[in-house]
């Protein structure tokens, strides 16, 4: 059995932040979300996984390499354009040749992983199988539609859907798939769907299972699904202090805190995580904060929020809250008179001032 990871795509919907780097590999909890998903694929079994890449390609390959620290052969197969989770499958034809295979979508946390469905699909060796989740908001999702547990329908972003049962990101196909991909046209959006190509098996009789699953998954495309996904996370933190702590400082609940890291005068209140060489002066970190490396945090509040490296808060009078900050960005009281806000702000930002 073969893997296969979708880390293409576009992000509109994280922009700004998806203009400098790939979704996949924002933080949660301080490790790539793209993380989540090898490790799972190495603790199901699989060893040989494909990473379909697009324009984000170079810095997916310095983060993940050959595979080999996740325990996984890492294959990279070029996507030329975002054409859709259906392309992805057709241009990895050659990777997979005739096994079975796990498709995960690359921006998916999947908290239980994936061992006992890889499992189920060993053993039952159905042509599909495909995993639902009861959804409050359908019309963003692929929707199945159900009789008698036998999926019949299933529709992309659907106006006036069916069901609130959405396709979660990880599929399980054998090889008819490629007949499937190849026989679909695009859609409106002109994508390759892969609920057409799914729809394709199912009106032709193909074995095409369904599995409910009731534990915590996430696609993470949007801002609050990050801090969800984050939120929940941190929530099985363990705590472990490789860091220096002075003795006015306060450490309430899980935390975990990286080697070089320095708290400061300041108290921290888990579950949260400070990365390496991270500095915390003079401050307080709320509840489901995740701060990455070489961040500075002086004389400010953060909860809630993910900041990302090399980044600088500073001297805030009222606490930051529910943010996910890029790399490099400096936030402060401005110490230029006439008192004012003064930003520099890239496209597609959003900015909450008091
Ligand atoms: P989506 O979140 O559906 O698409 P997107 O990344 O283009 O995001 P947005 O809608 O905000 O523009 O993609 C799910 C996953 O599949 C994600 O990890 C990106 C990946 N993907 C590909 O690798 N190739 C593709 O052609 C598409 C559409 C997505």
């Amino acid at each position: 059995m073969k893997g296969l990871i979708l880390s293409g795509g576009a992000g509109t919907r994280l922009r700004p932040i998806t203009h400098t780097q790939a979704k996949q590999l924002v933080p949660v909890a301080n490790k790539p979300i793209l993380f989540y998903g090898l490790e799972a694929m190495q603790q199901a079994g699989i060893r040989d996984v494909g990473l379909v890449v697009g324009a984000t390609h170079r810095e997916i390959e310095e983060a993940v390499g050959n595979g080999r620290r996740f325990g996984l052969k890492v294959t990279y197969i070029e996507q030329e354009a975002p054409l859709g989770l259906a392309h992805a499958v057709k241009i990895s034809q050659s990777f997979l040749k005739k096994s079975p295979f796990v498709m995960y979508l690359g921006d998916n946390i999947i908290k239980d992983g994936i061992n006992s469905l890889v499992e189920e699909f060993r053993v039952r060796k159905p042509n599909a199988m495909i995993l639902l989740a009861h959804v409050k908001e359908p019309q963003r999702f692929g929707v199945a539609e159900l009789k008698e547990e036998k999926v019949v329908r299933l529709t992309e972003k659907p106006k006036k859907p069916k069901s609130d049962l959405a396709l979660v990101g990880v599929y399980m196909f054998d090889h008819n798939i490629f007949k499937a991909v190849k026989a679909i046209r695009p859609s409106w959006r002109n994508e390759l769907e892969i609920t057409d190509a799914i729809q394709y098996l199912i009106d032709k009789k193909y074995e095409v299972h369904s599995h409910i699953i009731n534990g915590w998954w996430k696609d993470t495309g949007r801002l609050e699904d990050i801090l969800e996904a984050n939120r929940i996370i941190l929530d099985s933190l363990e705590s472990k202090i490789y860091g220096k702590i002075d003795s006015k400082s306060r450490l309430i609940g899980k935390i975990r805190i990286e080697k070089g890291a320095e708290v400061i005068k300041s108290t921290i209140r888990g579950p949260a995580v400070i990365g390496r060489k991270t500095r915390i002066i003079n401050s307080y970190i709320g509840p489901y904060s995740s701060i990455s490396y070489n961040v500075t945090v002086n004389n400010s509040e953060i909860e809630h929020s993910i900041i990302l490296e090399h980044s600088t808060v500073d001297n805030l009078s009222h606490r930051l809250e529910d943010s996910l900050i890029g790399k490099n960005v400096y936030i402060g009281t401005s110490p230029l008179k006439p008192k004012a806000y003064r930003l520099m702000v890239g496209d597609n930002s959003q900015v909450g001032v008091i």
